[in-house]
């Protein structure tokens, strides 16, 4: 059910990868080779797969290397990745490696951080992965569009020392919006999703498939590594007949912690659980997504084949090893505030857009529905909402002034998230996608050590598409 990646490269691919002629990047001067270099090429093209069932109609989709999701590119903490991007679409893309920490000119942002790809051209990414845990690449080109077609795929770095488990699992989930012949609805970008929830679908897939069971053996630990690919959908899980432990949010570890009831994961963010399966042979357990009282359904049926794995469950499940960020130093850090304003039921009157003072109305008419700190984003270039001082430790309270939920993901670095409507967080976790509720308060706090101007935006890609977006500026 996984697409290992490859050591190495082929030579093949590799000279069809440096011979791409014009539109090929030159490997960077800082990439000097030090551990290990992986290397997979990805075309990114138009194409069609079996999302709905495995030998009836194929949903035409956008892929990575003809499937959905995307190949499962996996590496070791500390190793060199190259990618070189074929664009086979017929407009402009990009790719952003979402969680990564990568050096500004590598995160895949179109006029900010590289030039688009243009059709028929590529683009060689490289970097360090310096942290472990669970990553996802999509396009950041028209992502409302982009990703709602198909471009997406897991991105896994290993730990030196990775937990023992039996079986190590990544499910990525995505929500489509399919018609009655399994085709995608053609409305991208409509004003109503825009201004709402963003683009909910009908059509649940787990790697890249409507799923009905999956199969587990009595007193196996998997480790399963959740990804949220979907354009808007939040997912809320509940496990029935088992108790799953968190290990880490967003990659990042967490100390290792039980949960009873949901699970909610938000459009981009990543949770991985250790699971320990202690139902007995013949058992079945449904996954069900309750997130939307209106929208409950089952995600798919957890069945035990006849054999026992093990009998005495495994021992605590211990704390994965820390990554390599900074701490940040509260007691001296600078606190700014950050504003999300707009949508449907938010009371917002006027904002800016393109320089100029507009109403409600008329962002609407222009496509945009959504602010920070009351200026409605019209594309990736823009003034800094914040200019934050290299290495210096930062407490950013963000203050959704809406009627909606917003994931909201800033690039280039992970943050703690210190606080909600006040009260400290329990396990001041690490993320990458914080997703704040209606009129919820959040403080998160990092160290600006990564230095180059970075998206901080809402993951629920018609709101980002719609004006919830800005650049946080390091210098
Ligand atoms: Cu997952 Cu700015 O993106
Ligand atoms: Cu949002």
């Amino acid at each position: 059910m996984k697409n290992t990646f490859n050591n190495g490269l082929s030579r093949r691919s590799f000279l069809a990868a440096a011979g791409a002629a014009a539109g090929v990047a030159a490997v960077p001067a800082w990439a000097a080779p030090s551990l290990p270099l992986r290397q997979i090429d990805l075309a990114a093209a138009p194409g069609a797969t079996h999302l709905v069932d495995s030998d009836g109609t194929k949903t035409k989709v956008w892929s990575y290397n003809g499937r959905v999701p995307g190949p499962e590119i996996r590496i070791r903490q500390g190793e060199r990745l190259r990618v070189a991007v074929r664009n086979g679409l017929t407009e402009e893309t990009t790719v952003h490696w979402h969680g990564l920490r990568v050096p500004h000119a590598m995160d895949g942002v179109p006029h900010l951080t590289q030039k688009p790809i243009a059709p028929g051209e590529t683009f060689v990414y490289e970097f360090d992965a310096p942290d472990a845990g669970t990553y996802w690449y999509h396009p950041h080109q028209r992502s409302f569009e982009q990703v709602g077609r198909g471009l997406y795929g897991p991105l896994i770095i290993e730990e030196t020392n990775p937990p023992q488990v039996d079986r190590d699992v990544t499910w990525v989930l995505d929500d489509w919006r399919l018609l009655i012949d399994a085709q995608i609805s053609e409305d991208f970008g409509n004003r109503h999703d825009m201004s709402h929830a963003g683009r909910i679908g009908n059509t649940v897939t787990v790697n890249g498939r409507i799923t009905d069971m999956f199969e587990a053996r009595a007193g196996e630990r998997i480790r399963l590594r959740l990804i949220n690919a979907a354009n808007a959908r939040i997912f809320g899980l509940e496990f029935d007949g088992h108790t799953p432990w968190v290990i880490a949010y967003d990659g990042q570890p967490v100390d290792p912690h039980q949960v009873t009831g949901r699970l909610d994961i938000g459009p981009a963010m990543r949770i991985d659980l250790i699971l320990d399966l202690t139902g007995d042979p013949g058992d079945a357990f449904a996954v069900r997504d309750t997130f939307y009282s209106r929208l409950k359904y089952r995600l798919l049926n957890v069945v035990y084949g006849p054999k026992r794995l093990r009998d005495k469950p495994m021992r605590k499940v211990a704390a994965l090893p820390d990554n390599t960020m900074p701490e940040p130093d509260l007691a001296s850090a600078e606190r700014h505030h950050i504003a999300f304003g707009g949508g449907m039921m938010g009371g917002m009157a006027m904002a800016k857009m393109g320089g100029r003072e507009v109403g409600m109305m008329e962002m609407m008419r222009n496509g945009k529905a959504w602010t920070v700190n009351g200026v409605a984003a019209t594309g990736h270039v823009m003034d800094p909402i914040l200019t934050l001082a290299r290495n210096r430790s930062y407490i950013l309270a963000l203050d959704n002034q809406t009627a909606w939920y917003h994931p909201i993901h800033l690039h280039g670095h992970s943050f703690r998230v210190i606080s909600r409507n006040g009260e400290p967080t329990r396990h001041k976790e690490w993320q990458d996608t914080v997703m704040m509720a209606p009129r919820e308060q959040v403080e998160i706090a990092f160290v600006a050590d990564n230095p180059g101007g970075w998206m901080f935006h809402c993951h629920i890609l018609e709101h980002q598409a719609g004006g919830m977006m800005g650049v946080i500026q390091v210098t």
